[in-house]
């Protein structure tokens, strides 16, 4: 059964949270494993609207964090399916802090993560594909095949050989 693709606009999810004391370092800085943790929340919720089933997270591409998010500063998350697979999705994530008091935002960094959704039996299940509307869901959409090969082969699930899309990148650049 093929399912009917959905907009890639239709999976996106905003999320706001407020840096408390809870969430900080010693130097009074949102712990990078709390913005994870958010970061985690916010992508399954983007891949659940996406296939409206229940989604585990399959693996977390490398994330970098570019400027601290400071205590009481906000944090905003987006999050957007940039591609669907068979049973999986690539999520596309940016985020930023904002200081409420100054106004002004910063970015934090962006990230890619990977669910797969699951049947009641807790079997991996179909996923209905992606439509793409925007130059920039556009180019994610067309890069994901790449970075899907590449986290399959670091995953132990794709044999480097087989990586033809990886190949093609690094051919093309020589
Ligand atoms: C993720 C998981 C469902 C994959 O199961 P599996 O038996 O290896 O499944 P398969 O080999 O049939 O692959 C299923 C899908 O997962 C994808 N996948 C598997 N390992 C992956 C990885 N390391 N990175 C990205 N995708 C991966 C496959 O590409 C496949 O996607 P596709 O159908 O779109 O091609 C399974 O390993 C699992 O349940 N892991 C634990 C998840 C978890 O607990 N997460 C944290 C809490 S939510």
């Amino acid at each position: 059964m093929t399912l009917t693709p959905k907009r890639a606009q239709d999976s996106l999810i905003q999320m706001t949270e407020l840096v408390l004391p809870n969430d900080t370092n010693t130097f009074g800085n949102l712990m990078g494993g709390r913005l994870m943790y958010w970061m985690d929340i916010a992508a399954a919720l983007a891949c659940m609207k996406h296939c409206s089933a229940p989604v585990v997270t399959a693996s977390v591409d490398n994330i970098s964090f570019e400027n601290p998010i400071k205590l009481g500063n906000v944090v905003h998350i987006e999050s957007k399916v940039s591609r669907a697979f068979n049973t999986s999705m690539e999520v596309h994530m940016r985020v930023w802090g904002e200081d409420p008091v100054q106004q002004y935002r910063y970015k934090s960094n962006e990230a890619f993560m990977t669910f797969v959704a699951l049947d009641p039996n807790g079997n991996s299940r179909p996923v209905p594909g992606i439509i793409t509307d925007t130059e920039e869901e556009k180019k994610l959409y067309e890069g994901a095949l790449r970075r899907r090969q590449l986290r399959l082969i670091l995953g132990g699930k794709m044999k480097p050989e087989d990586a033809d899309e990886l190949k093609a990148l690094f051919f093309e650049k020589i």
